[in-house]
């Protein structure tokens, strides 16, 4: 009985296998005299393994079309290999040719392509060492998300896509209609909309945390883990218009509660992909960042550094530094602050929190100084902001002044507004954004090179 084998597997055996069958794509091709190695990868791990081809035997008849990108399957045995660089090859017994490639066009060659470059191969990329790698520790680091709300006793809430409301009331929505664009301009009022698939303005959720917290009020502790749209025009090596945010809330919880499960959280993920994803890692630090394995010890290791708003804005302002952004009290700290507070003057991750309400949110939690809200970020080395969060406004009468002052209209979010009048307690939650925290654990500094397919200004290709 023949039977399919995953390269990962073939390559951890710890006997000889008979009749295997593995199905791949080849990565390199060698003739020698008499015989022929192909190097094969199925995706389920970085290493390739070695085929063996002798010349005479069947599969030698197949070879000659088989390049470099091709897809293949092998019948053979799991052998000893006589050569150096690897335990185990396959003496290929049969070969088929399930998919050739051209080898003049096939655009991934042996040597190293540049991120640039493969952004513009992004449905070849995941072929490459590489974005191999990454693509696996993000789907491990996915998985590490559940199992730790899961083993915390936090259930998995499905908040939808499509939303009326903008929870971050910055206006950065991408609209949803059927209308003909011809409708619809910058000035297009609500009337226009009453004709519209939802008889109303709508568009992509920008955050889940407001449905979030109806069901915290509900069923204790969740978290959402979904796609998040941002129609923010910012060009940087952080944003992209669609990422993923993992955001837990809390019912009964206050902004330590909240300080606590982020760090928890944060160590947790890291800590998972260090012991399940070694191999993929390793790749990371040799080729990527020299550091990361130090920066990632420093992650689970150390405590996280707490200071208030003031404090933080106080040690910048003694730092000496010339930054970019002048700092002030007042004014939104910037990436440039948060890595020189994370980098520099504590040298781990901190979390910021009591941030002016000017700068922050609606729903944040007034504080009893009337200027600051009950904000958190958690900051870590070289990315700056990883997670945002608050304890919530649970005071009916606070949460309408907050919004008058915000401008904002009631009839959008009179839900949000009437669970305060039943039964409302203190509650806490954050986002975390996954991919900066895929950017945190593989050193990789630029978030169009975490997604699969990134979606930025001017970019939806593929
Ligand atoms: O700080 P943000 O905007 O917070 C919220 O959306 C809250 N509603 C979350 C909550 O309390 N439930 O975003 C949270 C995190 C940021 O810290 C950042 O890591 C990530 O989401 N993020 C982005 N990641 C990639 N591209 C973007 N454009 C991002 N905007 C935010
Ligand atoms: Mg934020």
């Amino acid at each position: 009985m023949i039977k399919r084998t995953r390269i990962l597997d073939a390559l951890n055996s710890e006997s000889p296998l008979e009749h295997i069958l593995i199905k791949g794509w080849v990565r390199t091709r060698r003739d020698s005299k008499g015989f022929s190695f192909l190097d094969i990868n199925d995706g389920s791990c970085l290493r390739n393994i070695q085929v063996f081809v002798e010349e005479g035997s069947p599969p030698y008849k197949t070879l000659k079309d088989v390049n470099t990108g091709s897809a293949v399957e092998v019948k053979g045995s799991l052998i000893e290999s006589p050569g150096k660089g690897q335990k185990w090859e396959i003496r290929a017994g049969d070969l088929t040719l399930v998919g050739p490639a051209e080898p003049e066009t096939y655009p991934l060659q042996k040597k190293r392509h540049s991120d640039e470059f493969l952004r513009t191969l992004a449905h070849l990329r995941p072929r490459t060492n590489k974005y191999g790698a990454l693509f696996r520790i993000r789907s491990e680091s996915s998985f590490a998300a559940h199992k730790f709300f899961r083993d915390q006793g936090f259930y998995y809430l499905h908040s939808p896509i499509i939303t009326g409301s903008d929870c971050e009331g910055a206006g950065e929505m991408f609209r949803v209609t059927t209308l003909p664009a011809s409708k619809i301009n910058p000035e297009t009022t609500g009337d226009v909309f009453e004709k519209d698939f939802f008889g109303r303005e709508a568009g992509l959720t920008v955050s889940g945390q407001l449905e979030a917290e109806l069901f915290a009020c509900a069923l204790g502790n969740v978290y959402t883990f979904g796609p998040t749209f941002r129609a923010e025009n910012s060009n940087t090596p952080r944003h992209a218009a669609e990422f993923w945010m993992i955001e837990p809330e809390m019912a009964f919880a206050d902004l330590n509660d909240n300080m606590d499960l982020g760090e928890n959280l944060v160590k947790s993920m890291t800590i998972h992909v260090m012991e399940n994803c070694q191999e993929d890692l390793e790749l990371f630090a040799r080729f990527v960042d020299k550091n990361l394995i130090h920066i990632l010890e420093t992650v689970i290791e150390k405590t996280y550094a707490r200071i208030s708003y003031t404090d933080a804005i106080d040690i910048l302002r003694a730092s000496g530094k010339t930054f970019e952004f002048p700092v002030d009290w007042g004014v939104d700290i910037q990436t440039e602050h948060e890595r020189y507070l994370c980098e520099d003057y504590f040298k781990r991750p901190v979390i910021v929190y009591d941030y002016p309400k000017e700068i922050k949110s609606f729903y944040m939690r007034l504080n009893d100084d009337n200027k600051t809200v009950a904000a958190m970020d958690l900051l870590v080395p070289k990315i700056g902001e990883l997670i945002g969060g608050s304890q919530r406004e649970e005071r009916y009468d606070v949460l309408e002044r907050r919004m008058m002052e915000n401008n904002m209209n009631f009839k959008d979010y009179w839900w949000y507004i009437d669970i305060r009048k039943f039964g409302s307690v203190p509650h806490a939650g954050f986002g975390l954004g996954f991919e900066r925290f895929l950017m945190m654990v593989t050193g990789v500094s630029n978030i169009r090179d975490v997604i699969p397919f990134p979606r930025t200004p001017r970019h939806v290709e593929f």
